[in-house]
């Protein structure tokens, strides 16, 4: 397994290349299944995550395509689904494989996921993407580990209220009610960006969506979606990740293609932390301010709340802040793996149910430590960028899902960073 040795204490300086998100990308390349026109998709992030999406679309009918000279491009043509099955294999690997269940029952009146199961950051549940299938008229039944849904006669549009917001569930409804007969409203739903990508691409694929971004998404069904050329937003948290490896070694960097508007609550919350963060012609500047950095309390919430995607690189950079931070994770139950990570690194953190307390220190130091989901293990290659000394960071499969060449990224702008077999 390969590992990334990190000797830290380099401010960055330069040039970042901010990648297409991995989390618009993966509904968007799901929606392909509810065309039997190709849809091409331009500013695909190369990541593991995007092959295993592209396998699992392959396996149900979906040819795909690179155009030659444009490697960040995708064509993905469904003329016929061949199969309705998303088999344990894939889904247990990657959860965001359940976004073929809308698209797969709307186009094909049928299909069988695997039930993810729960995660490194929890439990999980898919619930709410089934009793929202559900009120669209499919009929549900679990079976062998396996969800089974089917409308042979379509769905129809339906009022659906989630007891709070959820991304995949507003975004697998959204693609089956684009197929679906008559209107469809769903009530608290998700807001984040990439909620308004996917709505976006369906838009142009001929779907009647409004009010994606807001807490109402109102979709009239229509009878087909044809095929359309959409290209996939920037990533947030990336552009999150480098904005706090800029300020975490006291460097700047100039991230290319990053939109501040996509960070919501974080952007306040980071400049009342001490980053510096400016607009550019080409995107934004990052940096640390020059009162340096501060302690500062956060809740995660639901966009345009502080990203849950972000929390792990923000304890990173509070643990070498001037005082305390409070850090507190209220959509994942299970999130603060890197906490005993970056404790051997000597950061300061003690942890009380969902709150974490972090001390600030003068500095960390290297140590080997082990990466336990994406973020997590991202908050551990920021830690190391400031510590001194030499990190070892293990396990770092996770990063390869969902950061496109990190260690060339980080590389160009002056990081010691090398990745050993
Ligand atoms: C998406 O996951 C992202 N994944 C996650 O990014 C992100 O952390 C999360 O949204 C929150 O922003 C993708 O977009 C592929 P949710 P998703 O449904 O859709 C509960 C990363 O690091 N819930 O909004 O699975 C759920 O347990 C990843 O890139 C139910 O109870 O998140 C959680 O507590 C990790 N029942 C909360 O809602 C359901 O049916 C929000 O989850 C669905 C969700």
């Amino acid at each position: 397994m390969d590992r990334i040795l990190i000797e830290g204490g380099v401010p960055l300086s330069g040039l970042v290349e901010i990648s297409g998100a991995k989390n618009a990308a993966l509904p968007i390349m799901a929606a392909s299944l509810l065309s039997e026109e190709p849809l091409a998709l331009d500013n695909v992030p190369d990541l593991a995550d995007i092959g295993s999406m592209r396998r699992l679309l392959q396996e149900l009918g979906v040819e795909i395509r690179h155009p030659p000279a444009r490697p960040r491009s995708l064509v993905l043509h469904c003329p016929e689904v061949l199969d309705t099955t998303a088999p344990y294999d894939i889904v247990r690997k990657m959860r965001a494989s359940v976004l073929v269940l809308g698209p797969l029952v709307a186009r094909a009146g049928t299909a069988r996921v695997s039930l993810p199961g729960g995660c490194a950051i929890g439990p999980r549940p898919i619930d709410l993407h089934l009793e929202g299938l559900a009120k669209m008229g499919a009929e549900i039944r679990l079976e062998g580990g396996y969800v089974e849904a089917r409308a042979p006669r379509g769905l129809r549009g339906a009022r659906i209220r989630f007891p709070q917001p959820s991304v995949g569930a507003t975004e697998n409804l959204m693609m089956a009610a684009s197929l679906a007969r008559g209107e469809t409203v769903i009530e608290e739903a998700a807001q984040e960006p990439e909620i308004v990508d996917l709505a976006a691409c369906l838009a142009a694929m001929g779907a009647r969506i409004e009010g994606a971004g807001t807490s109402t998404v109102r979709i009239e069904g229509v009878a087909r979606l044809h095929g359309a050329r959409h290209a996939v937003l920037p990533d947030r948290i990336e552009t999150g990740t480098y904005v706090m490896a800029a300020a975490i070694t006291g460097g700047r960097l100039q991230l290319r293609h990053a939109r501040l508007e996509l960070f919501g609550a974080a952007a306040e919350t980071l400049a009342e932390a001490g980053v510096a963060l400016a607009e550019t012609a080409e995107g934004l500047e990052a940096g640390r301010s020059r009162d340096g950095l501060t302690g500062v309390d956060v809740r995660t919430l639901p966009f345009p709340g502080f990203a849950t995607d972000l929390q792990a690189q923000f304890m990173a950079l509070m643990c070498i802040a001037e005082g305390a931070a409070m850090i507190t994770e209220t959509i994942f139950e299970n999130r603060f793996m890197h906490v005993p990570e970056l404790m051997r690194m000597g950061a300061r953190i003690t942890v009380h149910g969902r709150t974490a307390l972090v001390r600030g220190v003068p500095a960390l130091k290297g140590a080997p430590v082990m990466a336990t989901d994406l973020r997590a293990s991202v908050s551990l290659v920021l830690a190391a960028l400031a510590a001194e000394g030499q990190t070892e960071i293990n396990r770092i499969y996770h990063l390869d899902r969902g950061y496109e060449r990190i260690e060339q990224k980080l590389a160009a702008v002056g990081a010691r960073i090398e990745r050993v077999p």
